[in-house]
């Protein structure tokens, strides 16, 4: 039932206050635990974090900086176990700025130390930790033989697929072209049925220095952004991210990554045959028939949407047989049409324009080069894809778009409807067969879609629910997607510098999909000043949603940070965090 006369919705919790603050604020009735921050210790022993003495051996044995995805995954493996088990956690990228004293935003690229850098280079990656819950309150188990870190300084990482040993991945480091030192601006990711973890390798552009024209991969790094101006002091102290010494390093980011994270020991795995752009995320869902069927989407204003289906069949008899299900398969990228229709162009080598004449040589080319190939086929460039999830209880798919204030009037289609769109939107794919578990076909050659909302407050054009403004609340520029266990949306926004502008806050925001409250959106968590929501994520039973609050102070310093959220101490700068919401009595979030 509705929790207000004449609310349609089914989502029942209390909306706290739509505003911006240097504190976090849940819905009445909830608490946020601050679970784990940047700097913890996840190894026993270790003294309590102090910044200004961050080293990078000591950042390597330590949460890292900007949580972004999270995925919890229960103890043991394959059960549903909701009050222990693995927190898993991207560190998508860093604010020098707010890591150490001293630097201004202005000047830090000339000033960085080698020691600064190398911590920020260990504070990228990713992170594994054992968490338990007793009662409410969920902690870190220090010593938990689980426990690691990837960085991007120091942790091997393999290739497979269709581009691992090719000549444009080979460096002077790895002449081989087989193994890469680390993974960089992971975004957000995704779960394996098998247990594993996907992670998105996105902005990775922004590392490298040198002047990527002055290289034999100009038009390449030009495709993927690569300007010669870094937003990192890394290549003063580190060749490799010096386009002009290693012209092929670009080449090694820009994949999925997967990882067993109950495995301490497993090299993690860049899977090629994934494809090679700025992955938002990598969302894992299996057809009826067991086929595998990844969706990632490419967020840059006017960029695609892709999707790869798996050679072989998932066997849920045997975990270990699917860990090379996704270096074999058909990767695609997606054409929309302004009657609500959808098809999956394929993107495989020798097919249409993807030939020699056109300098692509083998799948390899392919998917290094996968923006210049989707661009040959002619799919359609959208506003932003961020995350892409399909909903657990029906099978179908919905694909955010963050925003695109470069799109222009002549340039709206019915899939991205407005020009200057600085709000965003949320789309519907609608595979054959969806509407029950289970038995949508993922893998099939064209879908249906429809706009599910147009995000902004009224005066910007926005679609919801008619009755949003009475018992809802809107949103701007949602980016991470889950459901909950009533197939229910659950969005995560980042309006980046523009959340002050729009007087919006950023957060976690709800709504239905089905039945008399669709796209009725409720506002229920809000992160602290200049932070952005990311990676959402319930235990199996509901009753805990994991969020990651990054980058929060961001714009501001170490010396006078907009937020010093969540320690609130005149010698602590803000730091990203983790948090665990729970309902005061303990029952489903919703
Ligand atoms: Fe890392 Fe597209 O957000
Ligand atoms: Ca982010
Ligand atoms: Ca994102
Ligand atoms: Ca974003």
């Amino acid at each position: 039932f509705a929790g207000t006369m004449g609310d349609p919705s089914t989502l029942t919790f209390v909306q706290p206050s739509h505003t911006i603050s240097p504190d976090q604020a849940v819905s009445p009735g909830h608490a946020a635990q601050v679970l784990v921050r940047w700097g913890d210790p996840i190894e026993a022993g270790l003294e309590p974090f102090d910044p200004r003495r961050l080293t990078a051996a000591g950042q390597e044995k330590r949460f890292g900086y900007n949580n972004d995805f999270l995925a919890f995954l229960p103890l043991p493996v394959g059960s549903t176990v909701s009050d222990h088990g693995l927190l898993c956690a991207n560190f998508e990228y860093t604010n020098p700025e707010l890591m150490f004293p001293g630097l201004e935003i202005k000047t830090k690229l000339e000033t960085m130390t080698r020691e600064q850098v190398d911590a920020e280079i260990a504070a990228h990656g990713h992170g594994i930790v054992e968490i338990r819950r007793e009662g409410d309150t969920w902690s870190v188990v220090e010593a938990s033989p689980f426990n690691r870190r990837l960085s991007a300084l120091s942790t091997r990482i393999a290739l497979s697929g269709p581009a691992a040993g090719h000549p444009r991945l080979r460096t002077s480091a790895d002449p081989d072209g087989r193994t890469v030192i680390g993974t960089l601006n992971n975004c957000s990711g995704g779960v394996t049925p098998w247990g594993t973890v996907l992670i998105a390798e996105e902005n990775i552009d922004t590392y490298f220095g040198g002047d990527p024209k002055k290289t034999q991969e100009a038009a390449n790094h030009a495709r993927m952004g690569l300007k010669g101006k870094s937003r990192y002091a890394w290549s003063r102290f580190h060749d490799r991210f010096n386009v002009e010494k290693e012209p092929n390093e670009p080449n090694r980011f820009g994949w999925v990554v997967e990882i067993d994270p109950y495995d301490p020991t497993f090299t993690p795995v860049k899977r090629t045959a994934l494809g090679r752009f700025k992955h938002e995320a990598a969302t894992v869902v299996v057809t009826p028939d067991r086929k595998v069927v990844v969706y990632t989407g490419d967020d840059e204003a006017f960029e695609y949407l892709y999707r790869f289906v798996a050679a072989r069949k998932y066997d849920p008899t045997r975990r270990q047989a699917n860990f090379g299900l996704l270096d074999e398969g058909t990767l695609s990228v997606a054409r929309f049409d302004d009657e609500g229709g959808l098809v999956w162009l394929p993107l495989v080598f020798g097919q249409g324009p993807l030939i020699p004449a056109n300098g692509f040589n083998s799948q390899a080319d392919v998917v290094i080069e996968t923006r210049r190939a989707a661009d040959l086929l002619g799919a359609t460039p959208m506003d932003r894809p961020e995350d892409v999830e399909a909903s657990p209880v029906t099978g179908k798919v919905y694909m955010v778009l963050t925003n695109n204030t470069k799109r222009p009037p002549e340039k709206v289609s019915r899939a991205n409807p407005r020009s200057d769109n600085r709000h965003g939107h949320i789309l519907e794919l609608i595979p054959p067969g969806a509407g029950k578990p289970g038995t949508a076909h993922h893998d099939a050659e064209r879908f249906r879609w429809s706009v599910l909302l147009l995000a902004g407050a009224e005066k910007d054009g926005a679609h919801y629910h008619p009755k949003t403004a009475q018992y809802g609340q809107w949103l701007s520029c949602p980016d991470n997607i889950t459901f909950d266990r009533k197939g229910r949306l659950w969005i995560a926004t980042d309006q980046g510098s523009a959340q002050a502008r729009h007087g919006i806050p950023d957060g976690i925001y709800a709504c239905d999909l089905e039945g008399e409250g669709r796209a009725l959106v409720k506002f229920f968590y809000a992160v602290p000043k200049d932070a952005e929501m990311c990676g959402p994520c319930f235990t199996p039973d509901g009753t805990t949603l994991f969020a990651a609050v990054q980058h929060p102070g961001e714009d501001s310093t170490f010396d006078s940070p907009s937020t010093r959220w969540p320690d609130f101490k005149d010698d602590m700068p803000p730091r990203p965090s983790v948090v665990a919401i729970r309902r005061k009595d303990g029952r489903p979030i919703g």
